[in-house]
C-alpha cells in the first residue's frame, strides 16, 4: 500500500509523514532528501547548478541509500543527513530538482525503493507522478506565516538564527520555483485530500491521516 503525502516546504508534511509511517509500521521515504542529496553531489563536484548538462550527468552516476528508519541518507555510501539540510544545498535544490533528467533518475529510484512494500512517501509529485495510483493521497498546506515560524524553530534547533521575514521570502521563492517548473510542478492531485495544518499540532495531523487510512482500509476489506 502506498500513502502519498505532498505539499509545499514547511507545511509539516515531513514530521507528519514520519509519524504516520511509524504508526502504520510502513517504510518512510523522504523524496525531498533525495533531491537534496543529488544537489549535495553536484556541489561537492564543484558543478554550477545552472549547468543542466553537467548536473544531469553527475546525478546519473550517484547512489542514494537510506537506513532502515528512513531518517539517515547516504550518498555514495557516505552519511549526508546533516549536509543536505545546510544553506548551500537549500539554495540550490530547486534549480537541480527542476531538470527533467534529474527527476527521471530520482523517480525511478523512488519507485524501486517504495514500489514493492507498504510505504509512506512524501514529496511534491508523489500523488501526481511517482505513484499516481497510490492507495491514499494527502496534500498538506498551512499559512505562510505558520510555515515560516515552524521553519524558524527547526533552524534554531540546528543552531541557525534567521528572521521570520527572511524565511517567508525564502519560502515564497521556493514555492514559486517548485510550482512553476515545467516538469512535475507542485500541484495537488485531483483525488488528494487537502489537510490544512495551520492550527493543528503534530499529533492531530498524524492522527487524522492514520485514522483516515485505517477507516478506509477496513471499509475496503468488508
Ligand atoms: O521537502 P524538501 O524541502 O526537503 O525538498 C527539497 C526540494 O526538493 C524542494 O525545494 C523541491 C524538491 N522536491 C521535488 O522537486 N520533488 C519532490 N518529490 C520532493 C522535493
Amino acid at each position: 500500500m502506498i500513502v502519498a503525502i505532498d505539499g509545499p516546504a514547511g507545511s509539516g508534511k515531513s514530521t507528519t509523514a514520519k509519524g504516520v509511517a511509524e504508526k502504520l509500521g510502513f517504510l518512510y521515504l523522504d523524496t525531498g532528501a533525495m533531491y537534496r542529496a543529488a544537489t549535495a553531489a553536484v556541489l561537492a563536484a564543484s558543478i554550477d547548478s545552472d549547468d543542466e548538462l553537467a548536473v544531469s550527468d553527475c546525478v546519473e552516476t550517484i547512489e542514494i541509500d537510506f537506513d532502515e528508519t528512513g531518517r539517515l541518507i547516504f550518498l555514495n555510501g557516505e552519511d549526508v543527513s546533516q549536509t543536505i539540510r545546510g544553506q548551500e544545498v537549500t539554495q540550490n535544490v530547486s534549480t537541480v530538482s527542476a531538470y527533467p533528467q534529474v527527476r527521471k533518475r530520482m523517480v525511478s529510484m523512488q519507485r524501486g525503493i517504495a514500489g514493492h512494500r507498504d510505504s509512506v512517501v512524501e514529496g511534491r509529485d508523489i500523488g501526481t507522478v511517482v505513484f499516481p495510483n497510490a492507495d491514499f493521497k494527502f496534500f498538506i498546506v498551512a499559512s505562510i506565516e505558520e510555515r515560516a515560524e515552524r521553519r524558524q524553530k527547526d533552524l534554531a534547533g540546528l543552531g541557525v538564527d534567521q528572521t521570520v521575514i527572511d524565511i517567508v521570502e525564502d519560502l515564497k521563492r521556493r514555492d514559486a520555483l517548485d510550482s512553476s517548473r515545467d516538469v512535475s510542478p507542485l500541484t495537488k492531485s485531483e483525488d488528494a485530500l487537502e489537510v490544512d495544518t495551520t492550527s493543528m499540532n503534530i499529533k492531530q495531523q498524524i492522527d487524522l491521516i492514520v485514522r483516515h487510512v485505517r477507516d478506509r482500509s477496513a471499509r475496503k476489506e468488508t
